[in-house]
């Protein structure tokens, strides 16, 4: 059986701290509850001391979050530890986590205090903190410019003091993976009383290496990781916790660990801390970035047609998220474009497709990127020849004291189809006669008319945009006459359904519409 590797996360404490990241009590509420869906072991919910906000917020956490670990940040001042447990006493599973500087430049230039000093602050810290709870983290910051000797000897001290678990963070993001696990190791190895504790690691990002330090220090011996959704936290943020759980779940092979985390919930609670801290996620960021599942060039594009497993080594799904998606650009082949027609439902028969494929190319010259908008005017462009329905004869009647009326006749090959109709207005009563001969309605969405040409007799041009089902068409329609132009730009855009309905797989609505259209 592998290792299970136990999930601390700490977004709503090191995360809050990014700049510019602040969050009220019900958005870390709302988080926290992700993060339980999510299955975390342990929430690092705040540093109660640090503000009656935060406090506030840890004490609601504590009370509605009560699957995992809930835990709280404290210096090893007694007024820290005291708060620290105040806001945590009605958690399920309390834990406070108290830490104090190991190295010389913390404990010289920051808190101008001996090692001899800062040893025996520790000590007295954790047993305060064991008179509240049996839980007790202890954190020597800035370990990874500490002396392995000095480190050796408080460790040592503070779990007979009683922690129960002993943190080694790469507080600046300073160290190397191999230097890192080396550090580990001699921990490992060279403290006596090491067995009765997990040793944890929070690596800090300012050289690009959070989630390698931390993935290494696993190897060594490490079995709790401190991380946060998104990689956030202060100055380059901390380890991204997504990255180390699916660095585990995909290279079991390298990492014969295990964690508890529900990768399914992965993409919620990355969109959902975004949307919340305001800071975005980065778009090539690995695992929840949008172009993680995003393939553009055409080789890839092709290859993973044939089979995904060319070009993924994570299924989108593994982390909720959506399936791989393919950008379509100039490079996209015609098996990627293809796709994305069937997809939509189109088919189209070799010739026409190449006659697609050609003006695909051309648009996709223009136009960067082409989305499924884009394919759907192709299509109609391409599609789009001779008009089904043409208007032959058109009378209306309106004015103040008479119903508005319409006779409407179109001409569909040799056949001349007629029908009159009343409406709100002259051009309602002729579109319920165009209604009427063929027999569907779809939706006027919009309907815009302007002038072409200047004076009285000025050309008028309206433009509608009708939707029928789940396709939406723009016609067009010409005319010194507004009624006239407004029945021709009705016909243009049925005409373009029809026309693109007629390349569609299996629609059955499509069928009986051909019906209606033959028995006319
Ligand atoms: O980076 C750090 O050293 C910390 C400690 C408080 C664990 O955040
Ligand atoms: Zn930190």
């Amino acid at each position: 059986m592998n290792d299970r590797i136990f999930i601390f996360d700490s977004t709503l404490r090191d995360g809050e701290q990014t700049p510019g990241a602040k969050l009220n009590t019900q958005e870390k509420l709302q988080i926290a509850l992700q993060l339980e869906r999510l299955n975390v072991d342990i929430i690092e919910a705040g540093f109660p001391i640090s503000s009656p906000g935060d406090l506030k917020a840890v004490q609601q956490i504590s009370r509605e979050v009560r699957k995992p670990v809930i835990t709280a940040l404290a210096r090893t001042k007694n007024e820290d530890i005291a708060c620290a447990w105040d806001a945590i006493k009605e958690a399920e599973k309390p834990r406070i986590h108290v830490f104090l500087a190991a190295s010389d430049i913390h404990m010289e230039k920051k808190l101008r205090k001996s090692p001899e000093v800062c040893l025996e602050e520790a000590v007295t810290a954790v047993k305060y903190a064991k008179s509240f709870t049996a839980d007790v983290e202890y954190s020597l910051e800035d370990a990874t410019r500490a002396r392995l000797d000095y480190m050796i000897k408080v460790i040592e001290a503070v779990i007979d003091a009683g922690a129960t678990v002993v943190n080694i963070p790469d507080t600046v993001g300073y160290t190397t993976p191999d230097e890192f696990g080396m550090l580990i190791k001699s921990i490992r190895t060279q403290v006596p009383n090491i067995d009765r504790v997990i040793l944890s690691v929070h690596c800090h990002n300012d050289l690009g290496l959070a989630v390698s330090n931390s993935l290494s220090a696993v190897t060594q011996g490490a079995r709790q990781i401190e991380c946060n959704i998104n990689g956030i936290g202060e100055r380059a943020g901390n380890a991204a916790l997504e990255e180390i759980v699916m660095n585990m779940k995909t290279r079991p092979d390298r990492y014969p660990y295990y964690t508890e985390v529900n990768t399914r919930e992965i993409y919620r609670t990355s969109r959902l801390v975004s949307k919340l801290t305001g800071i975005p996620i980065p778009i090539n960021k690995a695992v929840i970035g949008v172009n993680a599942f995003a393939h553009s060039s055409g080789i890839h594009q092709d290859g993973v047609l044939k089979d995904k497993s060319t070009y993924e080594i994570i299924n989108a799904e593994t982390i909720g998220g959506q399936a791989a998606q393919m950008i379509l650009t100039a490079r996209s082949g015609r098996h990627a474009v293809r796709h994305h027609l069937e997809a939509m439902n189109y088919q189209l028969e070799n010739g026409e497709f190449e006659t697609f494929y050609q003006r695909f190319l051309e648009l996709a010259d223009k136009k960067k990127e082409i989305y499924n908008e884009d394919l759907e005017a192709l299509m109609i462009d391409v599609s789009y020849t001779e008009p089904i329905y043409e208007l032959d004869y058109l009378q209306t009647t309106s004015g103040t004291k008479t119903i508005p009326a319409a006779v409407v006749r179109l001409r569909k090959d040799d056949q001349k189809l007629q029908e009159v109709s009343s409406g709100a207005g002259p051009i309602d009563a002729a579109y319920n006669a165009v209604d009427k001969i063929i027999g569907f309605n779809p939706r006027l969405e919009s309907f815009n008319i302007r002038g072409v040409t200047h004076g009285r007799d000025a050309l008028g041009e309206v433009s509608i945009k009708l939707t029928y089902e789940d396709k939406n068409i723009i016609g067009r329609g010409m005319s010194t006459d507004i009624v006239e132009a407004s029945v021709k730009a009705y016909l243009d855009g049925i005409n373009k359904l029809f026309k693109i309905q007629s390349y569609l797989q299996n629609g059955n609505h499509q069928n009986g519409r051909t019906e209606k259209i033959e028995s006319l």
